[in-house]
């Protein structure tokens, strides 16, 4: 039997629709449209291609878009000074600087630069902190789209063995907290962990952001769970171009899971349309409006 396909091309269509209504709504009381910077340090191929694609959603999302790049031999100084610059810009809502910066820079001294209330990767530690202690926060995005996407197979996950495969800042780690907040029953395992495939199986849920392509096989999978994969790997072809593969035998797991996303087309849009609603959320915030309805 083949699994459901999780389409977050099409959930995250709707929550761009969603988001842009929202702003048009707000943008008469702002007396501007919400705003969004992003900072690029250096031509990453991965990270350019994201940029972009950022900054077409959020002129579609008729938001304005800002646009930042510093040379990758750019000072930690002058990233500082430029996150300095944005967080006293008022026309500027939110603020994601594109990971990963060059090894000259401290990432965790920018992310800490940044604004708490601009913070719409939710990378701050004061963010991180308040979403570990269930206070209101702006969540990382990745995290935030892979629960909508389980939550299209599962309207509650309360109860539900959720298995989180990756222990990064970025997913790993606040998904895990999200998961919480929904009263799943959570595990985190990692490359340490002993036994994958059998921690894997134990999972109703099973998330996974490892990023080594095509990692977790069919057999790790129970019956019918439902597989978010959030990764994104490009994988030599005889061609030459190259093709993308998730973290995720799909074409294995497809034949056992009960509901599985695709990647490409998957978590990859959701995290853009998280980014314009954190966006739209952090414009509300900032001018004291009540939270958007999304
Ligand atoms: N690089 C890969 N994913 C992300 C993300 O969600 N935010 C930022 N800022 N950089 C990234």
């Amino acid at each position: 039997m083949s699994a459901r396909i999780l389409d977050g091309k099409a959930l995250a269509a709707e929550l761009r629709a969603k988001v842009a209504a929202e702003a048009a709504r707000i943008e008469p009381r702002l007396k501007r449209p919400p705003g969004l910077a992003v900072v690029l340090v250096g031509e990453n191929p991965a990270s350019v291609v994201y940029v972009r694609s950022k900054a077409r959603a959020t002129l579609e999302a008729d938001m304005a878009s800002f646009e930042h790049r510093l040379s990758a031999d750019a000072s930690e100084q002058e990233l500082l000074a430029l996150v300095a610059r944005l967080n006293a810009d008022p026309k500027v809502d939110g603020i994601l600087v594109q990971l990963p910066l060059p090894p000259q820079i401290d990432s965790a001294r920018v992310l800490a630069a940044v604004d708490p209330l601009k913070d719409v990767d939710g990378f701050h530690p004061v963010n991180a902190g308040k979403l570990a202690t269930g206070l209101p926060a702006l969540a990382p995005c990745t995290p935030v789209g892979c629960i909508m996407l389980a939550k299209r197979a599962h309207p509650s996950l309360a109860g539900l063995e959720a298995v989180v495969l990756g222990r990064s800042n970025i997913v790993g780690k606040p998904l895990v907290q999200l998961l919480l907040a929904e009263n799943a029953t959570v595990t985190i395992a990692h490359s340490k962990t002993r036994d994958l495939p059998a921690v894997c199986r134990r999972a109703d849920v099973l998330f996974v952001a490892i990023g080594r392509p095509e990692f977790v096989r069919g057999d790790w999978i129970k019956p019918d769970a439902t597989v978010i994969d959030v990764g994104t790997n490009r994988v030599p072809t005889p061609d030459g171009k190259g093709r993308l593969v998730g973290d995720v035998n799909f074409k294995e797991a497809v034949e056992v899971a009960g509901a599985i996303t695709p990647s490409p087309g998957g978590v990859g849009p959701m995290t853009i349309a998280c980014l314009l609603a954190n966006t739209l959320r952090a414009a509300c915030m900032r001018a004291g409006l009540p939270a958007p309805a999304i």
